[in-house]
């Protein structure tokens, strides 16, 4: 990556093809990381621009490190890192949100007079209840957490809801609310100033992109 101006994580999967269409539409060309394969790193050396593929989860913390310039990631991933890295536009794609949810009132098991807690968002759901004073105990999953209430495993979850379908076909229920989630563009705090000149105007063009799509 030898005459790259720039580096652009993507996270790998669905919100990476709407990001491209997003980033085209601003006239970033995206025809080397579409190509279909299994590559990680594409350059696009007429533009001098790199595209790492990275998991959604890591996304900021390429950008926080600077080696990746720009990137895009979902709220619930900037919430969950919290590091310091610049959030420049609300790209208004992957809408969702994270909430609580458990069986209906009627139906809550309570096994103990502490709230268990699963989820893959162990610093969300730490934060929401420290600040309404209450103690929980969490249970880190990684997937499917909905079957931890089904078994017996917690009394809630803290988790993405889109549909809110996968709630509904396992009988459970969003009991609150805790923050609304769309794709970011994120970017590295040094590289906002080093390379101003470069990533500004693209700033622009993506911002009036999004304006242009609602
Ligand atoms: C997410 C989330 C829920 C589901 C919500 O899981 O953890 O399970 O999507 O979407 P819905 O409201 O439209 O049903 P994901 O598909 O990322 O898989 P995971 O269970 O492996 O985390």
């Amino acid at each position: 990556m030898k005459d790259t101006k720039l580096t652009i994580a993507l996270a790998k999967g669905r919100l990476a093809e709407k990001t491209m269409e997003i980033l085209e539409a601003a006239g970033i060309d995206c025809s080397a990381p579409k190509e279909k394969s299994r590559k990680l790193v594409f350059n696009d050396e007429k533009n001098g621009i790199a595209f790492i593929m990275v998991k959604p989860t890591d996304v900021p913390v390429y950008v926080d490190h600077g080696v990746a310039d720009i990137g895009v990631a979902g709220k619930d991933t900037l919430l969950e890192a919290d590091l310091s890295v610049y959030e420049m536009v609300d790209l208004k794609i992957a809408a969702c949100k994270v909430a609580v949810a458990g069986y209906p009132v009627n139906k809550k098991r309570l096994t103990s007079s502490t709230l268990r807690v699963a989820t893959k968002y162990p610093n969300i759901a730490k934060k929401y209840y420290a600040e309404k004073g209450e103690t929980i105990e969490i249970i880190k999953l990684n997937g499917s957490i909905e079957l931890a209430p089904i078994l017996g495993l917690s009394d809630v979850i803290v988790d993405i809801v889109e549909s809110g379908r996968t709630l509904k076909e396992n009988g459970l229920v969003v009991t609150e609310d805790i923050a609304d989630i769309s794709a970011r563009l994120i970017v590295n705090r040094v590289s906002l100033k080093t390379k101003s000149a470069m990533i500004s105007p693209m700033i622009e063009k993506i911002k009036q992109v999004v304006k242009d799509m609602v």
